[in-house]
């Protein structure tokens, strides 16, 4: 058996219409499908499928991810293979087509697991891979619906949903031989504070592999999810017997509570 589950990310709004995400997501579905069923590694398959999401340019990562609040793109991405439980991420990386390329690349290519900014820029360059402005005209238009907003009522009043909404992309693949892998992609929080890092690349709270248990990728706010470890939660819950429902469920119920101990007064 063979399997392959996708997010396009929380922050959905009941009135926009979602059709075009919804029959991308089946086209990456059933560009993996043969991939997957040829013997293709989770590893490959999961980072494959996060690459088609941040080309799209329909959620928040990659192409068409939003800018923090000085206009820049800081995008952070993580993988994680269950066959060595390796990971690698990618933190506040500016400029970049594919940050979760670099974060595999940084899993493979260096002792570390994460790098940020300036230092995962360099190493994404040296590299050689491909630059590439991000910013769409929606995403523009947005930004500067935002900075208008801000300047006009003052940013304390400014219509929650362009502050919160936010995409994150995630996959999760399991190949032939029974290996599970998953990677994630996001620019975070729209108009985040320059240098904010949410769960994504951190692992455990966005993304948590387990070669034989489960493996879990978050979306929504990161600042909950660090609060607590919602990813590595769910797996653990599931290698402590629960099913896969009971164990979202206490890693939900376990990031909610988070909320209510209100540290968005925090961010
Ligand atoms: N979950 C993505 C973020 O908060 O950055």
């Amino acid at each position: 058996m063979t399997a392959l589950i996708l997010h396009g990310g929380a922050g959905a709004r009941r009135e926009r219409n979602y059709d075009a995400e919804v029959a991308h997501m089946r086209q990456v579905v059933e560009a993996m499908r043969p991939r997957l069923d040829a013997g293709e590694s989770a590893l490959d398959v999961a980072t494959a499928a996060v690459v088609m999401l941040e080309d799209s340019g329909l959620y928040v990562a990659g192409k068409g991810a939003s800018p923090n609040l000085a206009g820049a793109y800081e995008l952070d991405a993580s993988l994680m293979d269950g066959s060595t439980k390796r990971a690698g991420s990618v933190a506040a990386l500016q400029g970049f087509r594919n940050p979760v390329v670099a974060a595999r690349a940084v899993m493979e290519r260096t002792p570390h697991r994460l790098l940020a900014g300036p230092g995962a820029e360099r190493f994404a360059r040296e590299l050689g891979f491909e630059a590439r402005e991000l910013l769409t005209p929606q995403a523009q238009e947005i930004y500067e619906a935002w900075l208008a907003d801000a300047s006009s009522v003052g940013p304390q009043n400014i219509d929650p949903l362009l502050e919160e909404h936010h995409d994150t992309v995630g996959s999760l693949a399991l190949d032939a031989d029974g290996v599970l892998a998953g990677a994630c992609s996001t620019s975070g929080m729209r108009f985040k504070t320059p240098g904010r890092v949410g769960d994504s690349p951190i692992p455990g709270h966005g993304l948590w592999v387990h070669p034989e248990f489960g493996a879990c990728v978050a979306t929504g706010s990161g600042e909950l999810m660090m609060g607590s470890s919602t990813a590595f939660l769910a797996v653990e819950e599931m290698r402590r017997g629960a099913t896969t429902a009971a164990a979202l469920r206490t890693a939900i119920e376990r990031t909610a509570e988070e909320q209510v101990l209100g540290p968005k007064d925090q961010v």
